[in-house]
């Protein structure tokens, strides 16, 4: 029976600000210098570029801001302004309006990140503009580099005395991956730490830019209703589904030895999990949300090497048609090793053992080349305890609350409903809320994170400790997989939900996956 959707309008009521803003102009929109690391990369036109542009145009940050790009790859400071604009134009969505200007100062530096020689002229370059703008010294490095090149930047920054300015801040970003393992992630974040204090380092998640999934803080935390429901008395089990339809494409130098677990599930899917699972913090303040998140993970039982396959399922995408196209196989792609046996899909379960959750699977999956592209977080509550109208109503489906991410962004809750008429026919419905109703277009998430950053504000990054927390979540899967061949690989046919062993994986458990 096809359920129905109550169709909601949320009436939104204003919101109460603080009754005076009383922070000075440098506080809210302090002026500071941001150097790209990597400026002529694909994170810097596609992610970076946007997000200034947007913050630019919404006078969100100070136009004394300055850019100063670095990358190997020559190019004058007008190339390098054309780039950026290029990117903030073309990724830029037509319902975000039109990208702003970029700041009066830009430049570009070529030179090897491992090279003293270039953090000379880069600090001539600092040096230059801060004394020119006058004002505090504040510098955002931005490490939007490969791994391995972080260490000696991080450390050629130290050297330079640039981690440290005198009268003003210093703050360095960093993608993702943090390590490639427990041990890798380890040695990072002591080398950052020679250099910066953590409160200095803003380690990125993308995901924790994202609006709906800051909706989980206010939705769990803003709403007595959901709270005393929120536990292993009355949830049966949490489904969290980050599911794309996009391949390796030119990312395979990466991909090829990372795969799914070290790319979604050690950063992204973990960061869900422990938004969804966490406990009410004291404050919404970077450390008392930071701690409630690294006692989920650490409350997550260790996955035993040795019994694997009862624990987590893997894949890879084999050829197929996705979104009507025709595409190539994992093994087919530019630059993947054609005997590859990284995944590309994987499905795991994780226990958290603690008081609130001992008994409440949560079963997370993220695939490439799926059928569609979806992130949804479903909360499946236990049936009723005695059910009075299964006979005229044939099985009753659970209450489950679906949190999506993307796309579509928005919040449900199916519930079931008597059918009108003169029998008793139950049916299930759906009270929907969708994001797009409150009006703001929801922008890409690295513009809030970056303005973060400009305030210090490191309640969407990841912890040092967290980030190792992750990977201890995480190792066994890699090493029990690195330690087996998969012998069926591959086994999924891209544009499908996946392979087959992960519906059997869950029917073993006695569920399904949820339809996406
Ligand atoms: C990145 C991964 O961190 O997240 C990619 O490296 C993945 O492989 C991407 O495609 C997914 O992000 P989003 O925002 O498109 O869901």
């Amino acid at each position: 029976m096809s359920a129905a959707v109550i169709p909601f309008e949320p009436r939104v009521e204003p919101v109460e600000g603080p009754d005076r803003d009383l922070r000075g102009e440098e506080e809210i929109r302090p002026p500071f210098t941001l150097v790209i690391f990597g400026a002529s990369g694909d994170l810097t036109r596609r992610l970076l570029a946007p997000a200034i542009a947007h913050l630019l145009r919404d006078g969100s940050v100070s136009p004394e801001f300055a850019i100063i790009g670095l990358a190997r790859s020559e190019m004058s400071d007008a190339e390098f302004r054309a780039y950026l604009d290029g990117g903030a134009r073309e990724f830029t969505p037509p319902t975000q309006g039109r990208p702003g200007e970029l700041p009066s100062i830009v430049q570009y530096i070529a030179g090897d990140f491992g090279d003293a020689g270039l953090y000379g002229r880069l600090k001539a370059a600092i040096d230059a503009i801060e004394g020119k703008r006058g004002g505090p010294k504040n510098r955002i490095f931005y490490l939007a580099t490969p791994p391995e090149a972080d260490p000696a930047i991080v450390n050629l920054l130290g050297e330079k005395g640039l981690a440290r300015p005198e009268g003003g801040w210093a703050r360095v970003v960093v993608e993702k991956p943090f390590g490639h393992d427990l041990q890798s992630g380890k040695e990072l974040n002591d080398e950052l730490r020679t250099v910066f204090q953590e409160r200095q380092i803003y380690r990125i998640d993308h995901y924790l830019g994202k609006e709906t999934v800051q909706n989980i803080f206010v939705l769990r935390f803003a709403n007595g209703v959901f709270e005393p429901l929120w536990n292993n008395r009355y949830i049966d089990h949490v489904q969290i589904a980050v599911s794309e339809t996009i391949g390796v494409g030119h990312r395979a130098g990466y991909y090829d030895s990372a795969g799914v677990v070290r790319d979604m599930f050690q950063n992204h899917l973990l960061q869900l999990l422990c938004l969804t699972a966490m406990e009410p913090p004291v404050a919404f303040e970077a450390d008392a949300v930071r701690a409630e998140k690294v006692k989920v993970l650490q409350s997550i039982r260790q996955i035993p090497e040795n019994a694997i396959d009862e624990w987590a399922v893997r894949g890879q995408y084999g050829p197929g048609v996705v979104e009507g196209k025709k595409v190539p196989g994992y093994r087919e792609e530019e630059k993947v090793n054609p005997q590859s046996n990284t995944p590309t899909y994987a499905a795991v379960k994780f226990a958290i053992d603690n008081w609130r959750w001992a008994g409440v699977p949560f079963y997370v999956r993220s695939g490439k080349r799926l059928a569609e592209r979806v992130s949804e977080i479903a909360i499946e509550f236990k049936r009723v305890p005695h059910p009075l109208f299964s006979k005229a109503a044939g099985t009753l489906n659970p209450n489950v609350l679906r949190l999506r991410i993307q796309p579509d962004e928005g919040v449900s809750l199916k519930f079931d409903a008597k059918i009108p008429g003169t029998v008793m026919q139950v049916q299930s419905v759906y009270m929907d809320f969708p994001y797009s109703k409150l009006g703001a277009p929801i922008q890409g998430g690295y513009e809030r994170l970056l303005l973060d950053v400009t305030h210090g504000d490191q309640t969407l990054f990841t912890r040092g400790d967290e980030v190792e927390q992750a990977w201890r979540v995480v190792s066994p899967i890699l090493k029990a997989w690195e330690g087996h061949a998969p012998g069926d690989f591959p086994n999924y046919a891209s544009g499908t939900w996946g392979p087959e062993s992960a519906d059997r994986f869950l029917e073993r458990e006695g569920r399904r996956w949820r339809t996406l």
